[in-house]
């Protein structure tokens, strides 16, 4: 087997007839789905390990797919079954593919070297072990998964050591910058299609190929070509860089709670300036969902692994930050609440870690939850589109409690706002649903008890209008007396 940069460029496939997905989760599933759609003269197969997730793919209802996005389940219908395939026949699907995305989860690794920080690697090197032992035939491997800076070298030794004579291969790099929510708009209209490729003329004809397929719908000039380890680290770059922002309109919200200022007046002042621009300066109770932290965990391991624990610490305090945000808005709510919430019941709205998703990983409302269970409140939970049993699995992760039955007690899902908020001492605002905006508020006041208070970590709420009803109102980010100006 020749080395990659020895490899003849004639025996990369010549055309692109069928694709494989390796992952059918948030990234796999909503990809391929849309790419589907955009190729039609292309057979798009999307696997997994787990025939749970694969079967829910494969619903007759298409409400019950296993990941919600707007639009999505339409885009399903439309091409499922004509060129949009979901199973768990992988070995076919990379048999048959002239591309396999890879992209399956990267979570932060629990146990060993780089515990807690590094990205765990093992699902993305079980694929490439499968890809060398099934392919028969070129293939172009590209890396959807957000990965660590040079972990293509390492996927490029498994298959230079596993792969048949006469299969040649590429690795590709090609991150995911969908944000969840409004990944079916983040794909059909993405900012750029970054494509890392090796500098060779393999390298280069391999990034061709997989730039075509993207050109289909995306304008040639957002499909950027970079070298592979600077495609690898932009994804880990950009997500650090996002979250540095959430962190820095956090911090200035905790000086305005103090001081009186209004964070929103000064996000919107700031955002004005071309050069910060207004985007990701929403102040909040804090950042969740499965990559921010995680990538930011992944770039702390790269930088102190590289001898470099300045750079390291720098992007540390992003993360303790977000910590610090999430706490000092629990700890807002018990000192509001006079300094106890002991058995008082408390409303949480919202436990996705945004609006339009049912994606709870790393979910603010999780921390909180565990906050307002170690002051012994009972919690009462309604979300618009996450499963009780989901909400259930979250609270008993090690290290928020492990006890079902004590968790059980003292949380209840609720299948409506109303059900949520009877009875209840404090709302709880911790996602921003559009729904949450059309409270009846006169309604809600009606069923608490009083006094009534309202906490709003998402900017969701006009606190004047609630305190004509006669609400006490916190919004994150503006001090006591500047309460009533906040909503626009
Ligand atoms: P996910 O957990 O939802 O999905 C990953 C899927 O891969 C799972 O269904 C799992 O069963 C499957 N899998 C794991 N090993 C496998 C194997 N060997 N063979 C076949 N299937 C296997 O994860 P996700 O949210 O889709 O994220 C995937 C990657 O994309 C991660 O690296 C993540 O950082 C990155 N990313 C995620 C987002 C997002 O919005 N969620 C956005 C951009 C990038
Ligand atoms: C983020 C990035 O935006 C995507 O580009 C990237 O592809 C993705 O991570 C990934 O790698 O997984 P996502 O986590 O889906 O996307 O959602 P965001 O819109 O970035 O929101 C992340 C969190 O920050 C949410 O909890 C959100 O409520 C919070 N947020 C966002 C704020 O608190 N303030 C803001 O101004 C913006």
């Amino acid at each position: 087997m020749p080395a990659i940069e020895e490899q003849d460029p004639a025996l990369l496939p010549q055309k692109i007839t069928h694709i494989c997905c390796i992952g059918a989760g948030y990234v796999g599933g909503p990809t391929c789905t849309v790419l589907a759609q955009q190729c039609p003269d292309i057979v798009v197969t999307i696997v997994d390990v787990n025939p749970v997730r694969i079967a829910a793919w494969n619903s007759e209802d298409l409400t019950q797919l296993p990941v919600f996005e707007p639009g999505l389940a339409a885009i399903v219908g439309e091409c499922r079954g004509r060129n949009l395939f979901f199973t768990t026949d992988i070995d076919k699907a990379i048999d048959e593919a002239q591309i396999v995305f890879v992209s399956v989860n990267t979570p932060t690794k629990t146990s060993g070297i780089g515990s807690g920080f590094a990205a765990d690697l093992r699902y993305v090197e079980a694929s490439t072990r499968r890809i060398a032992s099934v392919a028969q035939t070129p293939k172009i491997i590209v890396e959807k998964s957000t990965v660590p800076c040079r972990t293509a070298a390492s996927m490029r030794a498994i298959l230079e050591a596993n792969s048949k004579p006469g299969t040649p291969f590429q690795i590709l790099s090609n991150p995911e910058f969908l944000s969840e929510g409004t990944a079916v708009q983040d794909l059909l209209h993405p900012d750029r299609v970054l494509i890392g490729s090796l500098d060779t003329a393999q390298g280069r004809r391999a990034a061709e190929l997989l730039s075509e397929v993207y050109e289909r719908w995306v304008p040639k000039e957002r499909v950027l070509h970079t070298g592979l380890w600077s495609s690898e680290l932009t994804k880990l770059a950009a997500n650090a860089l996002l979250a540095q922002r959430i962190s820095s309109i956090n911090a200035i919200s905790a000086i305005c709670e103090a001081t009186g200022a209004n964070v929103y007046e000064v996000a919107d002042a700031c955002g004005v300036d071309r050069r910060i621009g207004p985007h990701f300066l929403r102040a909040s109770v804090g950042f969740g969902g499965s990559c921010f932290q995680k990538d930011i965990l992944n770039l702390v391991y790269l930088s102190g692994s590289l001898g470099l624990p300045e750079v390291a610490e720098y992007w540390r305090q992003v993360i303790v930050m977000n910590e610090f945000s999430k706490a000092r808005f629990a700890k807002k709510v018990v000192q509001t609440l006079f300094n106890t919430v002991t058995a008082k019941r408390l409303a949480l709205l919202g436990f996705a870690f945004k609006k339009d998703t049912g994606d709870t990983r790393e979910s603010p409302a999780i921390t909180l939850c565990k906050h307002f269970r170690q002051e012994g409140a009972h919690i009462a939970i309604y979300d618009p589109k996450v499963k009780r049993e989901q909400i259930f699995l979250d609270l008993t992760e090690p290290g928020v409690t492990d006890d079902r039955k004590a968790v059980e007690e003292a949380v209840t899902v609720c299948p409506s706002v109303l059900d949520a908020c009877h009875d209840a001492e404090a709302v709880v605002i911790a996602t921003d649903w559009d729904e949450f905006s059309a409270i009846d508020w006169h309604k809600v006041f009606n069923i608490m008890r009083k006094p009534a208070v309202v906490f709003d970590g998402r900017r969701v709420v006009n606190p004047a209008k609630l305190r004509e009803i006669g609400f006490r109102v916190h919004a994150v980010g503006v001090g006591p007396e500047l309460q009533d100006n906040v909503w626009v």
